[in-house]
């Protein structure tokens, strides 16, 4: 009898886990489907600022092109070649060869160049031809357009402007701690969204009680539920482009309304700008970082990627959890934000939060000539010469 009983209670302590990690670390992180209707998307879209703000954004992580190895990757409207050099530097390149438009992440790195598939000119970082293998000449305008490109947090970044105006700011010295913390994973998804109703969201106060006034653990959301204290400043001067937001969210009983001591936590979040951010999470199981970047792809179409740190020693349970309780409040942000059209006159209420503030920020990453449909800016490579024409022309 007694063996029967302590098997009941083992099986149900067993099931009990298994519906807590269905939903934590699986429901959780599945997004509601999105039946996409590219007629509706185009009507959307249409209400929406341009697609691509000025600033650094992701091409993806430092280890996805090794030495010697170049990819092709699509985002702010384009393709673009990312290679690396034996000299470990990075180069990003638009991906047509200016000879006959063959493309160079078809192609391969030969010292710190890169060789085109087609006819094996050679390209070095700075998009200059340096050699082309049948003619002793290389015509002084031979170059594809390069772009700026750095790399931090392990994370390619490149600078992109309408007007190809120089980078004003970078991500350099923000959080030399990353490097000392353990790498735990990286996640990426596309999302049909425009990036700034991401940014639009920590103004947003209203909202939180409603989308992110909810546990995953089964059944808690009957007893307690989660407040959010929330900040959000904005740099100026030469700092303009940074802007803090903090959520301090406890958990109160749901009947008393009391606070429930050591439960909460605190989010920490800095943007750089349109495309990076860093979170903070500060809890009592533990502390996570995470490194988030949105770079837009195409109209209402951004690539989202996370790479999650902790500190060294932190469970991975832990860690675990934490993700799993931000990537459900990410998807049901995400969720609405598939779904809306941007708000360009909100009939905003007391209580709502600073919406239009957010918005007079995030209006520094638009310029008038910022493309309202994903064209491609403007090339800043020299023009031909005459010399060039000629050896360019057939025989
Ligand atoms: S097309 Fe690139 S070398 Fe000819
Ligand atoms: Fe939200």
């Amino acid at each position: 009898m007694i063996l029967k009983f302590l098997f009941a209670v083992a099986l149900l302590f067993i099931i009990a886990l298994g519906v807590l990690y269905l939903q934590v670390f699986v429901l959780g992180k599945k997004r509601k489907k999105l039946v996409f209707d590219e007629e509706y998307e185009k009507e959307r879209a249409k209400t929406y600022p341009p697609p691509f703000p000025n600033g650094w954004f992701s091409l993806g992580s430092s280890d996805s092109v090794k030495k010697g190895q170049v990819i092709e990757v699509d985002s702010l409207g384009q393709k673009f070649a990312v290679f690396r050099g034996m000299d470990g530097n990075v180069g990003v390149l638009d991906v047509y060869c200016p000879h006959l438009n063959a493309n160079l992440a078809f192609g391969k790195v030969k010292g710190n160049n890169l060789v085109c598939p087609f006819h094996a000119w050679e390209f070095n970082t700075n998009g200059q031809c340096e050699h082309i293998p049948y003619c002793d000449k290389v015509p002084q305008g031979a170059a594809v357009k390069k772009w700026q490109v750095k790399e931090n947090w392990g994370v390619i970044m490149i600078w992109y402007h309408a007007n190809n105006e120089l980078p004003t700011w970078t991500t350099d010295g923000h959080y030399p701690e990353i490097p000392e913390l353990k790498f735990y994973k990286k996640t990426s998804e596309v999302l049909r969204i425009h990036l700034q109703d991401f940014n639009e969201n920590g103004a947003d106060h209203a909202h939180f009680a409603f989308v992110h006034d909810l546990l995953t653990i089964p059944l808690a959301n009957r007893w307690v539920t989660v407040k959010h204290q929330l900040n959000l400043e904005y740099g100026e001067g030469d700092i303009k482009n940074l802007a803090w937001f903090t959520d301090q969210a406890d958990l109160h009983w749901r009947k008393s309304g009391k606070k429930i001591e050591r439960a909460g936590g605190k989010a920490e979040v800095t943007f750089f700008g349109p495309g990076f951010l860093v979170f903070k999470f500060y809890t009592e199981i533990g502390d996570m970082t995470l490194v988030k970047t949105f770079t837009p792809i195409a109209q209402l179409k951004v690539r989202m990627d996370d790479y999650v740190y902790a500190p060294k020693g932190t469970f991975k349970l832990a860690i675990k959890y934490l993700l799993g309780e931000a990537t459900t409040q990410f998807h049901d942000d995400i969720a609405i934000w598939e779904r809306k059209k941007f708000a360009q006159k909100p009939l905003l209420v007391k209580g709502d939060g600073p919406i239009m503030k957010m918005r007079q920020w995030y209006s520094q990453f638009y310029t008038d000539s910022s493309p309202a449909l994903p064209t491609q800016p403007q090339a800043d490579i020299p023009q031909p010469q005459p010399e060039q024409i000629k050896l360019l022309s057939p025989a």
